[in-house]
């Protein structure tokens, strides 16, 4: 039961029509290429958890110590009233950055938004008993579009933790950096969660784990795939490739069939050919460096007000004003 508000501007027909458009591009692409949001079913979404436990998956435990350390630091340069936070996965994160500025004295509202209804509910009952005076108004939505819907109600930190936007590509990015600067005003601020370019032997086991857990949640878009659009997919068929590109500074995660095949997709009308080795890209999650994380804020009119690491310098957390 829950007291708190829901706006919703996605319904699950809205996200079943996304998955066929992405699966139709993405299938009949060359190379083929599906976005990495359709990891994110329930089963995908628990492996995910699983991942951040691993020993390998260095980003989630980099960023947890930056927050704990300078949580504090955030609040007294942020003085938010409002935290909204995009994809609002990372519940003890979110703890952190709400006592912070709780303690501040500034914080009235916590206003997550997500694309699942059932995850956003979820975190938002558990909120509103643990923090009885904060307001807590829900925005099911897609972070790449729905920024200009988040309610202009206090001084707004705007966080977006994890590393997620390292999954989109530099075009999106730089889209999703103006719409976050478009829906704040001048003043208001953009908490920027990033993985950092390190050593590729740090990097590359983070996103192909011992364990096969990260081989689990890749091959879990398939799953996705057959549940949603009928199609005939062995997950077992393909097998879990992470690699680093130099080039473009990102980790590559593909599936690669392991022999011919044609994969069947009733509900797009389309029969799929994979040649034996053939690779499909399902993620990009691109690493980063100060001087770019920079650049591309203040090209979308955002200003780095402050940049935080883990003493290993893996990850950052940046804080940026706009302008
Ligand atoms: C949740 C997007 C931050 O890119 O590191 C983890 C997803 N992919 N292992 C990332 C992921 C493979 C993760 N993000």
């Amino acid at each position: 039961m829950s007291a708190a508000v829901l706006d919703v501007y996605l319904t699950p027909a809205d996200g079943v029509e996304a998955l066929r458009s992405d699966a139709r591009a993405g299938l009949t692409a060359s190379p083929k290429d599906l976005p990495p949001k359709w990891f994110y079913d329930a089963t995908g979404s628990e492996l995910f958890e699983l991942i951040t436990k691993l020993p390998e998956y260095y980003p989630f435990e980099a960023e947890r110590e930056i927050l704990r350390d300078r949580a504090a630091e955030i609040a007294a340069a942020s003085g938010a009233e409002s935290l909204v936070e995009l994809g609002s996965g990372s519940s003890e994160k979110t703890r952190l950055l709400l006592d912070a500025l709780g303690a501040g004295g500034t914080l009235r509202r916590y206003l997550p938004l997500d694309v699942s209804e059932a995850a956003l509910r979820e975190a938002m009952d558990a909120l509103s008993t643990e923090y009885p005076g904060l307001a807590v108004r829900g925005i099911v939505g897609d972070f790449t579009r729905h920024l200009d819907r988040i309610p202009a109600e206090g001084k707004r930190l705007l966080a977006f933790l994890g590393g997620t936007i390292g999954n989109l590509r530099p075009a999106e990015r730089a889209r999703f950096l103006r719409s976050a600067r478009d829906a704040l005003r001048p003043g208001e601020q953009l908490l920027l969660g990033t993985g950092l370019v390190i050593d590729p032997s740090v990097m590359v086991p983070a996103y192909d784990d011992d364990q096969g857990v990260t081989a689990e949640f890749n091959r879990n878009v398939l799953r996705v795939l057959n549940r949603e659009l009928g199609a005939d997919f062995v997950p077992d068929a393909f097998e879990h490739v992470a690699v680093w590109s130099d080039e473009r500074e990102w980790i590559e995660m593909r599936l690669r069939a392991r022999h011919p095949m044609t994969v069947r997709v009733p509900e797009l009308g389309l029969e799929v050919p994979f040649a034996e080795g053939e690779e499909m890209r399902t993620e990009t999650s691109a690493k980063f460096r100060r001087a770019g994380v920079a650049a591309e804020l203040e090209a979308a009119g955002f200003d780095l007000t402050a940049w935080w690491t883990d003493r290993a310098e893996r990850f950052a957390v940046s804080l940026a004003t706009a302008v």
